[in-house]
């Protein structure tokens, strides 16, 4: 396939706890986060190649994960920020020179096909993909301890990964915000509108949940074990 991918995994996952490990690696139903979610994409005939950002740390981790899937896929070492780690993926890239490219985060390993599809569908010459929920619950913004305002939610949405793009506009835009001295890009879409590329709104999947805390793990791991909780 013509799209590359990106998968970033050189997370320390904080927020999940150290116990076990970086959450990337610990298994849910007896596989492995991280290879669950290249297995997703590696089934799918768009995708050509793969780049899986990693910790310095992890490159036994990782080859203990993948198995021989780690010969279809490009590691390098991450950065201190996610936006580091994205960047320095797209650079393992240029030689390769892809149309499009998918950025995904390694602990969202229920992805589904449909949904790469339709991300892929959305990319344009100059323009992003970005799957998105819509909002679900009532927003409230908070001041000391009590309810300042309740906030709209018409028109709000929730964005996911995979986040598709064409490949030099988003390498130039992540070259350009670490050239500009930004950091605090908390996702690719992010970046690409800050170039004023126009980002178009995909319908993501509540499937699809990022992998935060320890529970979601634990969630995860028992769902996918047929325990009904
Ligand atoms: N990530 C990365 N490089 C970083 C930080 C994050 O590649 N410097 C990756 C993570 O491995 C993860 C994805 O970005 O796959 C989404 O980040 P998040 O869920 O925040 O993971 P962590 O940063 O590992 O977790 P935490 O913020 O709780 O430490
Ligand atoms: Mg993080």
């Amino acid at each position: 396939g013509d799209v590359a991918l990106v998968i970033v995994a050189a997370g320390r996952g904080e927020r999940a706890g150290q116990a076990g490990g970086p959450k990337q690696y610990r298994s849910i139903g007896g596989k492995p986060i991280i290879r669950r979610t290249l297995d997703a994409f590696m089934a799918h005939p768009a995708i050509g190649s793969v780049v899986t950002v990693i910790h310095p740390d992890d490159h036994a981790l990782c080859t203990a994960a993948l198995g021989p899937l780690c010969d279809k896929v490009i590691a390098v070492e991450g950065g201190v920020t996610r936006q580091d780690s994205v960047r320095l993926g797209l650079q393992a890239l240029r030689e390769a020179a892809p149309a499009k490219v998918l950025i995904h985060d390694a602990v969202r390993p229920f992805v589904d096909a449909a949904l790469i599809d339709r991300t892929i569908a959305a990319i344009g010459e100059r323009q992003a993909a970005l799957p998105v929920l819509a909002v679900a619950d009532t927003l409230k913004r908070g001041d000391g301890g009590l309810v300042a305002a309740t906030v709209p939610r018409q028109g709000l949405f929730t964005a996911q990964t995979p986040q598709g793009f064409p490949f030099w506009p988003i390498h130039a835009a992540h070259v350009k915000a670490h050239r500009a001295g930004r950091s605090d890009f908390t996702d690719d879409a992010a970046i690409a509108e800050w170039t004023g590329m126009p980002v178009k709104l995909v319908e993501g999947s509540s499937a699809n949940i990022k992998l935060t805390w320890a529970g979601d793990i634990d969630m995860a791991d028992r769902r996918l074990s047929g325990d009904s909780m």
